[in-house]
């Protein structure tokens, strides 16, 4: 593993999310995924609306493949999601349950689920993004019948299910000192006032080079986290190159002096486990889809060579 992205001496881990259409249907995907990552993610395929399709349906055929090839190539493996507002299925959307009802559904879900990886899974995002639920206009199901308490249980079950995950929460746009990050700050202080069975939190760092990233507040900000006595992580990077005319090396030297801040940032904190990048090849990336925009937010081109960002995150390394 001489050409691995990550190298020995490395005090923090490297991730990427792994995508099940891409990993089927390419080789070199998976050739490269398992050298040169030593966490993986299953972008999609852990979440609820894959896991627990219906009422009474469980299905880990998806998620069980990318977990045996995180065990095959030594990857520690995240689980996510276990509660978002989005990717949920239907039946509980359109379900009309009381409260009592979906609690009793949550329990049983993230038991089974929690349970089915118990000793596989490392670490877990528990509740996903629950600040401003309905900014994309989804309110989450989960907090408007259960009420914000549903992130209690969430944790506390997931706890339950087994006690040595490492439990995180995650959220997006949060990355730097702002109005959002303090809710967020505020959030996470009161669950580790009240014991709630936490140990880590996520900053996404779906970032874009058009807006400045003031390295100090990065690293100030995500110490605030940790200092509340947990660990934090970069969970989802991809820096997006927006509207600007993407073929000028220029963006791609901007791209990857921004990646190599999100590894030393990381570096910088010493409760920062590892940076997670949300995919590596421009030619598997979940951007376009969401901005309606071409970009190639990530560290191979989609040809599979790697651009200057990968070469900027293996100096840093
Ligand atoms: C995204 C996937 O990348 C897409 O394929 C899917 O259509 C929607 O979800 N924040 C998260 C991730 O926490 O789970 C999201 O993943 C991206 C935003």
């Amino acid at each position: 593993r001489d050409a691995a992205l990550y190298s020995q001496k490395r005090t923090i881990s490297i991730g990427t999310a792994a995508n099940i259409d891409a990993f089927h249907a390419d080789t070199t995907y998976q050739t490269i995924m398992g050298r040169e990552f030593n966490i993986l993610v299953a972008e999609n395929v852990m979440k609820m609306y894959v896991t627990h399709p219906d009422i009474d349906t469980f299905n880990f055929i998806q998620s069980d493949e990318l977990v045996n090839f995180a065990r095959q190539h030594g990857m520690q493996i995240e689980g996510a999601n276990l509660i978002w507002s989005n990717q949920v299925p239907a039946w509980i959307t359109n379900g009309g349950y009381t409260r009592d009802e979906l609690l009793g559904i949550m329990k049983d879900y993230i038991t089974n689920v929690v349970g089915h990886y118990k000793g596989q899974i490392q670490s877990w995002i528990v509740v996903n993004e629950p600040l401003d639920t309905d900014e994309l206009n989804q309110q989450s199901i989960w907090e408007r019948i259960i009420g914000p308490q549903y992130i209690d249980y969430a944790f506390r079950w997931a706890h339950e299910a087994d006690p040595q995950a490492r439990l995180y929460i995650n959220e997006f746009n949060t990355e730097l000192v702002n109005e959002k990050s303090n809710r967020y700050y505020a959030l996470t202080q009161s669950l580790v006032q009240r014991k709630v069975p936490i140990n880590g939190i996520g900053f996404e760092g779906h970032l874009d080079i058009t807006l400045q990233y003031p390295y100090a507040q990065l690293v100030a900000n995500m110490k605030r986290f940790a200092n509340l006595g947990l660990q934090v992580q970069i969970t989802e990077a991809d820096i997006k190159l927006q509207n600007s005319p993407h073929t000028l090396p220029e963006k791609f030297t901007q791209q990857a002096t921004l990646y190599a801040e999100l590894i030393h940032a990381c570096q910088d904190i010493k409760q920062c486990t590892g940076v997670i990048l949300w995919g590596f090849t421009d030619r598997y990336t979940w951007i376009p889809n969401f901005t309606h925009h071409p970009d190639q937010p990530l560290i191979f081109d989609n040809q599979y060579q790697p651009k200057p960002a990968y070469t900027a995150i293996k100096k840093a390394l």
